[in-house]
């Protein structure tokens, strides 16, 4: 089984980018427990970052070709992408959103999402944990279908 982690813009700053938000772990800390994670149920884990929406649109494409499933953190493409929205519904494998911060307790433009109704579930709020529950719900749902 692989799955891919697709993180999208600012992400790559995690641990100096408002930490009092997102917390001090680094995109690099984050990978390494989802390559970890994955080991432990027999998932080939496999993580990108890319500031650029076609860039992420891409990689999206591209996923349909080798994964089982993606989980996602477009970050602010969450709040206006319907390219990206229309690239997840494109791609017939489940897609989970998830955020490190709780977006519902935030600005208000946060608490739009052009992609939740396009994924299969979302995770939020748990910070770097967030990716940790989306990866486990997403092996869990793949394994017994
Ligand atoms: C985020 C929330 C977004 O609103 C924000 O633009 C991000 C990160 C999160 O993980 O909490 O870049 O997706």
């Amino acid at each position: 089984m692989k799955i891919l982690v697709l993180h999208g813009p600012n992400l790559n700053l995690l641990g100096t980018r408002e930490p009092e938000i997102y917390g001090s772990m680094t995109l690099a800390d984050i990978n390494k427990r989802l390559i970890e994670t994955g080991k432990e149920h027999q998932a080939e884990v496999i993580c990108k970052q890319s500031n650029h929406e076609g860039v992420l649109i891409d990689a999206l494409h591209e996923a349909r070709t080798w994964a089982g499933g993606v989980i996602l953190n477009p970050g602010a493409y969450t709040h206006t992408s319907i390219a990206l929205r229309d690239a997840i519904s494109a791609i017939q494998i489940p897609v989970i959103e998830v955020h490190l911060s709780n977006v519902y307790a935030r600005e208000e433009f946060r608490h739009v999402s052009m992609i939740s109704a396009v994924c299969k579930g979302k995770i939020l709020g748990f910070g770097w944990r967030s990716y940790l529950l989306g990866l486990r719900a997403l092996i869990e749902m793949l394994t017994n279908p």
